[in-house]
């Protein structure tokens, strides 16, 4: 079964366990209003869950899940890990253990004694006959949501909408178990009260046909004889992990990072496995799971013996368009000495993930625009500096609205003027098309604006725009929180020569023939020139568009 289908498998099986827990909370919850609406949610409850396909459902993802995760635990090589992942494992391994004991109480004995299992009997049990039982259980309910808060996070939090939700989200997380604990609460308290009148407990357990003397022992050694083979099944991975160490010791590879730090681990460590090993730094935002692409690695030495990438690998690394040489850490395993340097900083954010992989930036061809405003240095001296701010605020919305709109991302604004860039992901062709696109909302957008506050404005705005396509070096550039993407090159300091250069002309945009040749419009109509760029050699042929209005559609 390959990576892929394991994941869906697991994620399938929690799935289930979830919606479980989350209906029984929710039923938990009905004791807030009476023991009699608890008693009405639970006949729902049963209905879907004790029917054969909602057993077969719950059982299947028990099984399944448990099976998976003592699997997982055979497979990682190494223990060490962030801590949350180190707490929901935990969490995780125990719950078996500490849940046996309420399944066979109520399921088991339902089903292998006809017991009934009505909240009046369970709650009676709970909080009169054995109330430190019922703690136990109440942190054994705590725990299995933490487990599966965690979980949902994890899986959740690189989709673009989850910081959105996340606070209802959270909400949700924090209410719910509240909820069941008061409706528990509450029931207790009535069902306490009832056990004061003669005769009503023992009237409970007899209509629930609770499990007599020798019922119970029988109940009491199918848990002890779950307990004992889950803990075999336990110490038997423990054990094979020994075992396998022991084996792979026998070969030892060594990976060499770009500190120069030689770590050997035994054949079978995938490279993050090795990071974590030797306590170096490592982003693993997904836990090693090969879903962030956080940890992927430019394999420096040694590419060519790794066993190749999985299909799942392969998935993610090309997600992020990463290069031939670069492989993820937490999915592969040397086996021949490596070289490897890790191109996310440790401290990566979950945002980071499956961003393009610019970080280490590479040469692409693409457009970029710069765009200034005109006479606004003049205006800016007789406003007040709130005016100011006020004005650029308004300015950049239109313009930066104008530029994502059509597919292009701003860069930079510096003062009164922006660079933006288009076709990163798309390529020059599509990135001109944008470009142009864009030049064209953004002097509508200014022109809106400019009417807008005609009555604080000496004269209507205008904008200068120059556009040059053309290769640039493309990357994630800064220091500290300060990291942004932008392109340094040639085309840039063009692009921004023909910004200047609509002053010169008195024109709202001046591009490049390699724009309109990438655009594939025709732009024979508009006045060409060829212009001599400061610190280049060569003219560069330009088409001067007086009004942007009169470009062609796109
Ligand atoms: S840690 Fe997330 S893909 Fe490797």
């Amino acid at each position: 079964m390959s990576a892929i289908h394991v994941r869906r498998l697991r994620l399938g099986a929690a799935l289930v366990l979830l919606t479980y827990v989350i209906l029984h909370f929710s039923n938990h919850a009905l004791g807030i209003v009476s023991l009699d609406a608890m008693a009405a949610g639970r006949w729902w409850f049963l209905a879907l869950w004790r029917s054969v396909p909602g057993t077969l459902a719950l059982y299947g993802a028990i099984v399944v899940h448990g099976v998976l995760a003592l699997w997982l635990l055979y497979q990682r090589r190494t223990l060490r890990m962030p801590a949350w992942e180190a707490t929901q494992y935990a969490l995780g391994l125990a719950l078996p253990a500490l849940l046996v004991a309420h399944v066979v109480s109520t399921r088991i004995a339902w089903w292998r004694l006809g017991a009934d299992d009505p909240y009046t009997r369970i709650v009676l049990a709970l909080w009169v006959l054995s109330p430190d039982y019922g703690v136990r259980q109440t942190l054994t309910l705590v725990l299995a949501w933490i487990h599966a808060c965690i979980g949902v996070h994890f899986w959740l939090r690189f989709r673009p909408w989850y910081a959105g939700a996340r606070p209802w989200l959270f909400a949700i997380a924090l209410l719910l178990p509240t909820l069941a604990l008061l409706g528990f609460v509450a029931a207790g308290r009535e069902v306490s009260a009832l056990a004061r009148t003669p005769g009503w407990s023992e009237a409970v357990l007899r209509a629930a046909k609770a499990p007599t003397g020798a019922e119970a022992a029988r109940l009491v050694a199918i848990r002890e004889t779950f307990l004992t083979t889950y803990l075999l099944a336990l110490l038997a991975v423990l054990l094979a992990r020994g075992v396998r160490r022991i084996q792979e010791w026998r070969r030892a590879v060594r990976i060499t990072y770009p500190s120069g730090r030689v770590v050997a681990v035994p054949v079978g460590f995938t490279i993050l496995d090795a990071s974590r090993t030797a306590d170096i730094p490592h982003a693993s935002v997904c836990g090693g799971r090969g879903r962030c692409s956080t940890c992927r690695v430019r394999i420096a030495r040694g590419l060519g013996q790794l066993p190749p990438a999985s299909e799942a690998e392969r998935r993610v690394l090309a997600r992020v368009g990463a290069a031939p040489d670069v492989r993820l850490a937490c999915q592969t395993r040397p086996n021949h000495d490596v070289a490897v340097d890790p191109l996310l900083a440790p401290s990566v954010a979950p945002a980071d993930a499956f961003a393009t992989d610019v970080r280490q930036g590479h040469e692409q061809e693409l457009a970029v625009l710069f765009a200034d405003l005109r006479g606004f240095t003049r205006m800016a001296e007789h406003k007040l500096p709130y005016d100011v701010v006020f004005f650029l605020n308004r300015y950049f919305e239109a313009v930066g609205t104008a530029i994502t709109s059509a597919g292009g991302v701003t860069n930079q604004f510096t003062g009164d003027g922006v660079m933006a860039l288009f076709g990163i992901e798309t390529g020059p062709a599509t990135g001109s098309r944008q470009a142009l696109a864009a030049a064209r909302a953004m002097v509508a957008g200014v022109e809106a604006l400019s009417a807008e506050l005609a009555g604080d404005l000496p004269a209507p705005m205008r904008i200068g725009i120059g556009i040059h396509t053309g290769p640039a070096v493309v990357g994630r550039m800064g220091w500290g929180e300060s990291f942004y993407l932008t392109a340094v090159g040639d085309t840039v300091h063009v692009a921004a020569r023909l910004e200047q250069a609509t002053k010169d002309y008195r024109a709202e945009l001046v591009l490049s023939e390699d724009v309109a040749r990438h655009a594939a419009v025709d732009l024979s109509a508009f006045p060409r020139h060829d212009l001599e760029l400061h610190n280049r050699a060569g003219r560069i042929g330009v088409r001067v568009i007086t009004e942007v209005a009169h470009l062609p559609a796109g």
